[in-house]
């Protein structure tokens, strides 16, 4: 064996029965001894497509040894996003997600936690509307009371975030009306920064008159969609400036209002890239992403139908949908979306402050 290869060793004693027994206990983890290791999952996962490290095979096979410490200290088990695509395919019909959902209960009552990024609420902003609660995937958010003045006992309703249930996929950031949720690196704060960097949208776009030859493109890129630093690297060498490019946690956190203040501020056009249908981390994100692209879509063609001074013309707005294997295509997909506004010859006058 190579002096660089490590191999774990595992001792007899690190066999525990007792662990094997808690996950068959659990609900969703009766299934757990059922797998025959062929790692038909592993093949399938999407999310091990991005991180090697996960492979729920190997997570299945040490549960089901025993490996308690093993399992329950691996971030692993935290990274399995409910998408389940390998359920179709297990030729066992083992629900996965539900045994490592099994195997997360049994960790948060043994006190490990999961490593994070989580949604977070700012319960002074909070209005307790509940649109986050109804819009996550997860069922992560629950509505509950909160006293504000202790003195007479008053109450109000605020947002709370579960995280042991949390995926981070932002989609309750976008839905929250109020700007309360927020989300480590994926904060509207963050995604507003990355917009503007280098004063991007403060110049003038390509149908506002501005000194630009050819259209700006503002490009929301789901991360996982196109998770190749190579593909986006050619984007910023080909296109330099004229294209800025935003990575979202899932095209699901993409914010209608984020996509109307670029185009009003000097961006001629928004590509929103997202993952294939069925491709989706986050149980619906491309749905969601989609149909609010969608929506805006059509909110703009009737308010350039309505009012002629006001002329933004739905085309600007693109919903688009990548595999992390296709190479090339994104500036293909740039060009075709660059040269059909360019044919629109239309001046934004709508502005959103
Ligand atoms: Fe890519 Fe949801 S994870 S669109």
């Amino acid at each position: 064996m190579s002096a660089n290869v490590q191999r774990d060793v595992i001792r007899s004693r690190q066999f525990d029965q007792a662990f094997i027994d808690e996950i068959l206990a659990e609900p969703g983890g009766e299934h757990l001894l059922d797998c025959w290791s062929c790692g038909t999952c592993a093949a399938t996962c999407l999310v091990r497509r991005y991180e090697s490290s996960f492979n729920p095979r190997l997570v299945l096979h040490k549960a089901g040894l025993g490996l308690r410490e093993a399992v329950l200290s691996s971030p692993e088990i935290w990274h399995c996003s409910a998408c389940d695509a390998c359920y179709d395919r297990c030729p066992k019909e083992i629900h996965i997600s539900d045994v490592m959902k099994a195997i997360r209960a049994i960790a948060i009552r043994e006190g490990y936690e999961p490593p994070g990024p989580f949604a977070e609420v700012d319960e002074d902003v909070c209005s307790g509307c509940a649109v986050c609660t109804r819009a996550c995937p997860y069922e992560a958010i629950e509505r509950v009371e909160r006293i504000v003045a202790i003195a007479d006992g008053e109450t109000r309703h605020v947002a709370q975030v579960d995280k042991y249930l949390c995926m981070h996929c932002g989609v309750c950031v976008a839905a929250c009306p109020s700007g309360a949720m927020s989300l480590e690196v994926f904060s509207d704060q963050e995604l507003l920064m990355r917009m503007g960097a280098g004063g991007w949208l403060e110049q003038k776009g390509f149908l506002d008159g501005g000194d630009v030859e050819e259209p700006r493109i503002l490009l929301f890129v789901c991360q996982w969609s196109l998770r190749t630093d190579a593909e986006l690297q050619r984007v910023a060498e080909r296109y330099g400036d004229r294209v800025q490019v935003v990575n979202l946690p899932c095209s699901g956190r993409v914010d209608p209002s984020m996509i109307l203040l670029a185009l009003t501020k000097g961006a001629d056009g928004v590509l929103v890239v997202g993952c294939e249908d069925g491709d989706c981390h986050y149980l619906r994100g491309t749905y969601l992403g989609r149909s609010k692209v969608a929506l805006l879509d059509t909110v703009l063609g009737q308010m350039s139908a309505i009012e002629a001074g006001v002329r933004m013309a739905p085309q600007r707005v693109r919903f688009a949908r990548l595999t992390a294997y296709d190479r090339y295509v994104l500036p293909r997909l740039i060009d075709e979306f660059s040269a059909e506004i360019e044919a629109l010859q239309v001046t934004p006058t709508v502005s959103v402050e």
